[in-house]
């Protein structure tokens, strides 16, 4: 019983090994689960409301959502461009992708369940997850990193949030993130 579990997990790594995406295997490959690294990564976001191709869109909301002080039940997803600094003519890196809801019938606060999704350099190809509570409106707020593929398989930590601009919708992220 025991040496068949073996094989068929050995099996199952060959088969992943033998992938045919190729930076799919160099990643693999690249996996020494002895190694923790630890990776900090400031990057910035912008929400952009307004014009022809908005990045966020509502989606869905209840009755009641319009006439509640806090937004509660409306579901906006999101497509934003990731910079590396907080100017809007910074470079892009990637893209955050994702949705999030107004969760909280108290105060102005979202669940959020976003992707890093990385288009450049080393990172291109690789994601990063967040999911948690953002009470947006205070000044400092931390989301959970809970995983992430490519670069950051196995990824967790965590991401300081704060907003640059209330006009332009600019959100810096600071994060640090733990990953092999
Ligand atoms: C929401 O509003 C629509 C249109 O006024 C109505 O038809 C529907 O029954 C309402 N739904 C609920 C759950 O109150
Ligand atoms: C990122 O990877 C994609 C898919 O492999 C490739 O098409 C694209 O050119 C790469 N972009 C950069 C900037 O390296
Ligand atoms: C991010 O780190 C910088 C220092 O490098 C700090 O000034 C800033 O307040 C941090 N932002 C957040 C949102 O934690």
């Amino acid at each position: 019983m025991g040496k068949q579990f073996l094989v068929l997990l050995l099996f199952s790594v060959a088969t992943l090994a033998s992938g045919d995406d190729i930076a799919m295997k160099t990643w693999f490959k690249k996996t020494d689960l002895s190694k923790q690294k630890v990776t900090q990564l400031q990057l910035y976001v912008q929400d952009i409301l307004q014009g022809p191709t908005p990045t966020n869109v509502v989606v869905a909301s209840a009755n009641s959502t319009a006439t509640s002080p806090t937004s509660f039940g409306l579901v906006v997803v999101l497509d934003d461009p990731v910079r590396i600094g907080p100017d809007p003519n910074s470079k892009t890196v990637g893209r955050f992708q994702g949705f999030y809801t107004f969760s909280s019938l108290e105060e102005q606060s979202i669940h959020l369940s976003f992707d890093f999704v990385f288009t450049t350099g080393k990172l291109n190809g690789s994601t990063l997850t967040l999911v948690g509570n953002n009470r947006f409106l205070r000044e400092h707020r931390e989301v959970p990193i809970v995983g992430g593929s490519g670069v950051f398989r196995l990824a967790r930590g965590f991401a300081g949030v704060r907003t640059v601009s209330f006009t332009e919708f600019i959100f810096e992220y600071n994060l640090t993130i733990l990953h092999y």
